[in-house]
């Protein structure tokens, strides 16, 4: 059996069938997560707190990540997988393009994942330009969060609005082939996911994205502290993890998932 494509996840954009992904770390969960018709893993960097009990994502190595990404590569056979970049592997073009490859052929990513707008259009033209399928992450920078003083919603005002935008069709020109927008008030998300031609992942970003994610222990309820407002738990509701993880798939395929209790 083969893996999806970005061919088909870009399909599911035009033909507006919304998609489902959601953070895995292991085999195991990778494959339940494929069993239940999740379109996309993302191993995110979010292992750092919910594997590795850190106190936010920058710790992570791109070590970890391959070793991560690796797991899920072999527990699943369908899902297509994107593997974040951690904090620092692509300061530069050159450190990206090594450590993205390193996520593609040693850890088996399909996508690699990178956080910020302007400051890495350079970077993203140089990792798309050498065949790197990379998906932009915009809003809430967790890997920034000391500069942005806590995880914050942003994009509240217009002319950060705006600057999301521009930064949104600027990475896409730069060749980004999907966008994951964090914590974004959802008609800001609504706008930019129109304009774009890439697929659109939100998470606290409104039901009008092309599709959504959520950190998988969070929508376990296993996260341990307060539940952000985002998400959901999904296993309180269905009393079983392979159930929680199908009612989830279903909930945004039907675009009942994020309801209004969950935007900005
Ligand atoms: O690391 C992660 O899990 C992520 C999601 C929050 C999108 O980047």
């Amino acid at each position: 059996m083969s893996r999806s494509t970005l061919t088909q996840l870009r399909a599911m954009k035009s033909k507006q069938e919304k998609i489902a992904v959601l953070t895995a770390y292991d085999a195991s969960f990778s494959h339940l997560l494929e069993q239940a018709g999740v379109d996309v893993i993302l191993v995110g960097d979010s292992l750092g707190m919910v594997i590795q009990g850190q106190e936010s994502t920058l710790p992570v190595s791109v070590d970890d990540m391959v070793y991560h990404t690796a797991n899920v590569a072999r527990g699943s056979e369908q899902a297509f997988i994107i593997a974040d970049m951690p904090f620092m592997s692509y300061a530069n073009a050159n450190q990206a393009i090594s450590n993205a490859a390193r996520l593609m052929a040693e850890g088996g990513a399909q996508m690699v994942k990178l956080e910020g707008g302007t400051v890495i259009v350079d970077t993203m033209t140089q990792l798309t330009e050498r065949g790197i399928p990379v998906c932009a992450h915009l809003g809430l920078l967790p890997q920034s969060v000391h500069r942005l003083g806590g995880y914050r919603v942003q994009g509240k005002t217009e002319d950060t609005a705006r600057q999301l935008l521009d930064d949104a069709v600027s990475l896409q020109q730069a060749g980004a082939d999907m966008l994951v927008l964090e914590c974004v008030p959802a008609d800001v998300a609504g706008r930019i996911t129109e304009a774009l031609t890439i697929p659109v992942i939100g998470i606290g970003a409104g039901a009008d994205c092309d599709g959504q994610v959520l950190v998988l222990y969070d929508m376990l309820g296993l996260t341990p502290g307060k539940r952000p407002r985002f998400s959901h738990d999904f296993l309180a509701d269905t009393g079983g993890v392979p159930a929680a993880i199908a009612q989830y798939v279903q909930q945004v395929k039907s675009g009942d998932f994020p309801g209004p209790e969950q935007q900005y």
